[in-house]
């Protein structure tokens, strides 16, 4: 066929969504950022504070929420319920709570559905932790992108702006933690697929990534 689905997955701060928006744009596909739909999930429950445990209400909010992704100038657009939630999705309180709240089985179960939806006509670059092992075991092509803990926690250090100035060590240890909970969790934890492609990015620039990618891709048309 002339469209083949892509999965990347990995660690946190591994450049994923980066490469899977570059990747999309060669290759004239969708990107879909799943992080970003557990960032919203979490971004709501925090505003009804909801905490995660509370899966009653959890499963409340899991039913009528409606999460949006659309192409933006700089990656990715997201709203929740019509409110454009983009960068708020970004915040510090998002992004040391999400992976509590990726753990509970409704909110997976509801968001996996809906990136099954969104891939079923093909050419689509999606990028999480599960995707080649859980919400696409058929995609075409499973990458699992990687890089050490410091050059990962470095390349955030250079992201954050001068606002948020997070110790280069403060941040190593909070992607350390973010990987043990998403590797750990019972359900659809962060794990390598059988048949995906390992992929080293430490000491690569993103354009050979995205190259490497591209190529592969090419591989399984
Ligand atoms: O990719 P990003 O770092 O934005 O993802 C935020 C969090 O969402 C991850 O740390 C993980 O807890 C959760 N996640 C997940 N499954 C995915 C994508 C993200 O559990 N497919």
């Amino acid at each position: 066929s002339d469209r083949i689905n892509i999965a990347i997955d990995g660690p946190a701060g591994a450049g994923k969504s980066t490469v899977a928006r570059l990747v999309a744009g060669q290759l004239g596909y969708v990107y879909i950022d799943t992080g970003a739909m557990y960032r919203a999930v979490t971004y709501s429950a925090q505003r009804l504070a909801i905490a995660a445990n509370e899966q009653e209400q959890l499963g409340k909010l899991m039913k009528d929420i409606r999460i949006r992704l659309e192409p933006g100038e700089s990656g990715q657009s997201v709203f929740v319920d019509d409110e454009e939630v983009t960068d708020k999705i970004r915040s510090l309180d998002v992004t040391r709570q999400v992976s509590h709240f990726a753990a509970s089985g409704i909110v997976r179960e509801v968001l996996g559905r809906m990136q099954r939806e969104l891939a079923e006509r093909k050419g689509v670059v999606m990028d999480g932790r599960d995707i080649g092992s859980h919400v696409l075991p058929n995609a075409e092509l499973k990458i699992f992108l990687t890089a050490s803990v410091r050059e990962r926690a470095s390349r955030r250090h250079r992201e954050l702006s001068g606002v948020d100035v997070v110790p280069l060590e403060q941040l190593e240890a909070e992607i350390a933690e973010r990987d043990r909970l998403d590797a750990s969790r019972e359900i659809a934890p962060l794990i390598q697929a059988s048949d995906a492609i390992e992929l080293d990015s430490s000491g690569m620039t993103i354009d050979e990534v995205v190259a490497t990618i591209v190529r592969l891709s090419r591989t399984k048309l």
